[in-house]
């Protein structure tokens, strides 16, 4: 028996591995959805420019819904051999309404209508994506007020640097993060435009309405051309380039509370209904969390591949390589919602062990490039007072002292215009609370930017 969709032409049924080979209903499937509400809005639109009567279009609209149950009840009977979602809902639809199922089609084409189900269904997910950045965003300023004037070690090549403030290192995650808003939502803008109408790849003899049937379905506007509107697939691929940013930024966050919750570290406890313990080592705690979603950005990495190279050099209009457009999308956009997830209920559960912190950035000689600056406030060469400070951070380590623990007579070898107070802009307080302007480490410039942070997410 040959296809009962398309097998008019054919003397002889499909091979049986073909048929699986060339089926994508085992994943497709998760589209039922958007394919419903696609051909719903298709079929109101046939009625309304008079080519179903609007029996027809009840009647298709009512059996779609059926099966829509069913499909969400476990009831549908899902086939291979009816190759993908839209010929399984079709043919069931004839099933259950008869004749009039088969008109459901009029007008339409599978290349378009899975260009528009696609699109219908990364429209959704990413809306819950933006929510769950938000949502994450949301957790790191409220973490980054309370947090606002712990000190600790900020870093360059790892190294300790200068001190910082906890809550700025956390609004610096919320930056990346709002960067990562901006592109899911900016890529939604070219999601958000219906292939319904291109039909096969060359538009229609019917009598459509490509503007009302996208006005039911919010999209913002109909595709411009019809070789595209069914064949591109660059908005998949600029999703799946968003997550690759997002995720990259996830693994740096990652890869620092890694490090942070160990012991060498201990900047943090995470609690441990966000970790796992050791099959044979009785005293691990293991940040599993992190360090799977340092390991998960590997795969969305690779679907970008994927849909790159899915897309290489094909010729105008579809071609059957966009079958294998979902699988990569799917995983891309569980992948991503998992680490969003993941991160959203525990970054507000990250606890801070100030003193370690506190002590880390103390035995670093973090406040060196503070006694720099002090010694060219009182007239010394930036570059003079660099050397001065090296020579005096090399006696610090011969002699186990931090710049801080160091007497006046002490401080004073290195330069005579160091004066009593040198001290106050070696604590680390004083340090922090000396870079007081708009983007900088001081605990009132990081509520500031918690402030601007709220007023950017009530925005949204
Ligand atoms: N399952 C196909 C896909 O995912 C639907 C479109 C098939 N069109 C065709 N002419 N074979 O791309």
């Amino acid at each position: 028996e040959t296809n009962q969709q398309w097998g008019g032409r054919f003397s002889e049924p499909t091979d049986a591995f073909v048929a699986r080979f060339t089926a994508s209903v085992d994943f497709d499937r998760r589209l039922y959805k958007q394919d419903i509400q696609g051909s719903i809005a298709h079929a109101r639109m046939l009625e309304k420019v008079g080519v179903l009567s609007d029996k027809e279009r009840d009647d298709i609209i009512r059996g779609l819904s059926e099966i829509r149950i069913e499909i969400e009840r476990g009831e549908f009977e899902w086939s291979v051999a009816l190759e993908d979602v839209h010929m399984n809902i079709e043919a069931a639809l004839t099933k259950k309404i008869g004749i009039t199922g088969k008109k459901l089609h009029t007008g339409r084409s599978r290349n378009d209508q899975v260009a528009t189900d696609i699109r219908l269904y990364m429209r959704d997910e990413i809306d819950l994506i933006l929510s769950e950045i938000s949502r994450l965003q949301q957790g790191l300023l409220d973490l980054a007020e309370q947090e606002a004037d712990t000190i600790m070690p900020g870093f360059t090549h790892l190294q300790t640097a200068q001190p910082v403030t906890f809550g700025h290192h956390l609004l610096a995650w919320f930056e990346m993060l709002s960067r990562d808003y901006e592109r899911f939502a900016d890529c939604r803008k070219r999601v958000n435009i219906m292939p319904l109408g291109a039909a096969a790849l060359a538009g229609t003899t019917y009598p459509i309405d490509r503007h009302y049937t996208a006005e039911l379905l919010q999209f913002d506007a109909p595709a411009g051309n019809s070789l595209d509107a069914v064949s591109d697939r660059d908005f998949a691929i600029e999703f799946c380039a968003a997550s690759s940013v997002l995720l990259m930024h996830m693994t740096r966050m990652s890869e620092e509370l890694v490090l942070w919750t160990s012991a060498q570290f201990n900047f943090i406890n995470l609690p441990d209904r966000f970790c796992t313990g050791s099959s044979i080592m009785p005293q691990k705690k293991n940040p599993d969390v992190p360090e799977l979603v340092r390991g998960k950005s590997g795969r969305v990495y690779g679907h970008l591949m994927s849909l790159l190279t899915l897309m290489k050099s094909q010729p105008l209009a579809y071609n059957k390589d966009n079958q294998e457009d979902k699988e990569p999308l799917f995983d891309a956009v569980d992948t991503v919602k998992g680490c969003l997830r993941a991160f959203g209920d525990m970054v507000p559960a990250i606890e801070s062990r100030k003193d370690q912190m506190r002590e880390a950035a103390r035995r670093g000689f973090s406040t060196a490039t503070d006694l720099a600056d002090y010694l060219v406030r009182k007239g010394v060469a930036f570059r003079d007072a660099h050397e001065i400070v090296g020579l005096s951070v090399a006696y610090g380590i011969k002699t186990g002292k931090d710049l801080s623990d160091m007497s006046l007579e002490e401080l004073q070898q290195f330069s005579d215009v160091i004066g009593e107070d040198v001290f106050d802009v070696l604590t680390l307080e004083g340090s922090v609370a000396a870079r007081n302007h708009i983007g900088g480490t001081a605990p009132d410039q990081v509520l500031a930017a918690v402030s601007r942070g709220r007023d950017l997410l009530a925005a949204r």
